[in-house]
């Protein structure tokens, strides 16, 4: 998705923007574009088609030097993705504009600036917002005011940044619906998407409200106006995560790196969060106990991973607390006529906290009668989920790069786990077995890192579908969202088209699918369904589809023709939806590395879909 930076600096911004944009490139993107205001006060711009790095090459002819910039990664929404597409766009070279987000009254307003006398040069809603400041400027000459009228005549979603010819060292910004914080320098101020991008620059940040305005200026100057234009004091805030997070390491891409991290960072989920036989309702806010007593129904909405960790939530809340539960994406979510009986708590999810349908479903159902309030479980401190959800619950997982989502996922469940314990807790759940699975819960990023041994043996299982063109998951109970999980995994980063089915549901369909071009992965924990699932795996090898299983060791199930088994350590029951996850990641990991394919930015797919 589109990515922002800006900055007024004390120094050649070039390789400041240049640095931004290389860490927001896990957004996904499809071009790149800087524009500065050079040392003899005219705009100058580069744009290119492709990577960051296709931008870099033409820096390398033809440098920007200058100390006030604005620089961007364009997703294509309006218009193919093409140079003359790409932002920052410009009015008369006067003004040059960033956006991220969508304008949805630019067709109305590029028919009245047309008429006007302005030339558009791209399909884009964006380049309205570029003529508009150029002819509100021309007014009063204030870019502020300038902009503050503009932004009142847009509707839609946007995070902005511009610079005018007539203005050195000012950038202005402006957020509403789309993400943007200040980065607080040393007599330097930047504008950033995520606060990722700034990390080589600082770690003090402003997380912009809704609706809010900010001008930059030089010597650091950063002055914030409310949507009614009113100045405002936002809190500083230092940024919690490490910048190590930022780069691969030793791993050749950062979504292996991910992996591998989860036995850290479910540790982190974990942490502050235990007591000796219980989870600590507490850890949830000071209101979560209150909140709880009162729940009677929950409605679980989120996209993409984010949903089937709410699917596999359904099963743990309803056996642990016995409240009904639903799940449902986002996008549909929010465009229906939802029934909401009194007593229903609202829990979304999100790893970015900035997925334009999970926030448009937060805000719609805090709008409905009945919600008793709103729990989001998140990855990122300072997203709007978080601070627009009633209660959170931070998921620990560090920056996540990859654009497949995989220790996200796993800190999700964690958090959910948790949820659901803390929930049965003060509903009557069993004192016993909540103790026994707080127990398992301790032992559980040591299970992660002997299943992450298994990464070899899972690279030499990769071999068989590198040539094939589809794959059938299977699962059982809280197992079928984690077939579902493995089958997007493989999807999203090797383009091989896979399907999940709850294992029952083979003899209805699929079952005509299968022959020995179809592979078929299936994980069989040792669960109450177990024996259910060996049949449904002989229904495949009758008709000659190749088998590839994930077991409990204890299971008793082994190799034999046509049924490759690799064995996972005993897990307790409760627990194993997490545990089996991590061979489907490493899987789809080796498939995609053997395929060739661009593992950490897929193709046509984004980290954070922050447009709907
Ligand atoms: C995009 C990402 C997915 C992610 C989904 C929801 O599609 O590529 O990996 O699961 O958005 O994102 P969220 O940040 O809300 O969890």
């Amino acid at each position: 998705m589109c990515g922002i930076v800006a900055a007024v600096a004390q120094r050649n911004v070039q390789n400041i923007l240049l640095e931004g944009l290389k860490r927001l490139e896990y957004r996904g993107y499809d071009s790149a574009g800087m524009a500065v205001r050079s040392p003899e006060g005219e705009l100058v711009r580069q744009r290119a088609v492709g990577k960051v790095a296709a931008l870099e090459a033409r820096l390398e002819g033809s440098a920007l030097p200058g100390l006030s910039g604005i620089a961007h990664t364009r997703w294509a929404t309006h218009g193919r993705p093409s140079e003359p597409n790409a932002h920052p766009h410009q009015s008369r070279d006067r003004l040059a504009v960033v956006h991220n987000g969508i304008i949805e009254n630019h067709e109305q307003l590029r028919r009245e600036l047309t008429d006007q006398g302005y030339v558009f040069e791209s399909e884009t809603d964006t380049e309205v917002i570029a003529h508009l400041l150029e002819r509100e400027s021309r007014r009063d000459g204030d870019l502020l005011s300038a902009f503050q009228r503009v932004v009142a005549g847009l509707d839609g979603a946007y995070a902005l940044g511009v610079m005018a010819v007539d203005e050195p060292d000012v950038v202005v910004g402006a957020r509403k619906g789309s993400p943007l914080v200040v980065g607080v320098g040393i007599g330097e101020a930047f504008l950033a998407s995520d606060p990722l991008a700034l990390l080589p620059v600082t770690d003090r940040f402003i997380y912009l409200r809704e609706g809010d305005v900010v001008r930059l200026s030089a010597n650091g100057r950063i002055e914030i106006f409310d949507a009614e234009g009113t100045a405002v004091e936002r809190e500083v805030q230092t940024f919690e995560h490490g910048d190590g997070a930022a780069s691969k390491g030793e791993y050749r891409h950062f979504m292996l790196k991910e992996i591998h991290e989860q036995p850290a960072v479910i540790a982190a989920a974990l942490e502050g969060r235990l007591g000796d036989r219980s989870v600590l309702v507490e850890s949830f806010g000071p209101d979560a106990e209150r909140l709880f007593q009162q729940v009677r129904q929950i409605h679980i909405v989120a996209c993409g991973t984010s949903y089937h960790a709410g699917m596999v939530a359904r099963y743990w809340l309803e056996r642990y607390t016995g409240i009904p539960v639903q799940v449902e994406v986002a996008s549909e979510y929010r465009y229906r006529q939802v029934v909401v009986p009194q007593g229903t708590l609202f829990v979304t999810l999100s790893q970015s906290g900035e997925t334009a349908d999970t926030l448009a479903a937060l805000r719609f159902a805090m709008e409905q009668d009945n919600y008793l309030g709103s729990l989001g479980i998140c990855n990122v401190p300072g997203s709007s989920l978080v601070r627009e959800a009633d209660l959170s619950l931070m998921t620990q997982a560090g920056p996540e790069i990859g654009v497949a989502s995989t220790k996200a996922f796993t800190t999700q469940l964690t958090a959910l786990m948790l949820f659901a314990l803390a929930l049965g807790r003060v509903r009557g759940m069993d004192e016993d077995e909540q103790a026994e699975i707080v127990a398992a819960l301790r032992t559980l990023p040591a299970l992660c890192s002997q299943v992450l041994g298994l990464d070899e043996a899972i690279e030499r299982l990769s071999m068989a579908f590198a040539e094939k063109h589809h794959a059938l998951f299977l699962g059982r109970g809280a197992h079928f969202p984690i077939a579902q999980e493995g089958a997007l995994k493989l999807k999203e980063i090797s383009y091989i088209h896979a399907e999940a089915y709850p294992a029952g549901e083979l003899k209805h369909g699929p079952l005509a699918l299968v022959d020995s071009e179809m592979p078929v992965i299936s994980v069989a924990p040792n669960d109450e369904l177990l024996d259910k699932l060996k049949s449904n795996l002989q229904e495949v090898r009758a008709r000659g589809g190749e088998l590839y299983v994930f077991a409990d060791e204890n299971v008793g199930l082994n190799a034999s023709e046509g049924i490759q088994v690799l064995h996972l350590p005993h897990v307790h029951e409760a627990l194993a939806p997490i545990l089996y996850t991590l061979p489907l990641q490493l899987l789809s990991y080796h498939v995609a590395v053997l395929k060739g394919t661009d593992v950490d930015q897929p193709r046509n797919l984004a980290k954070s879909v922050t447009v709907e």
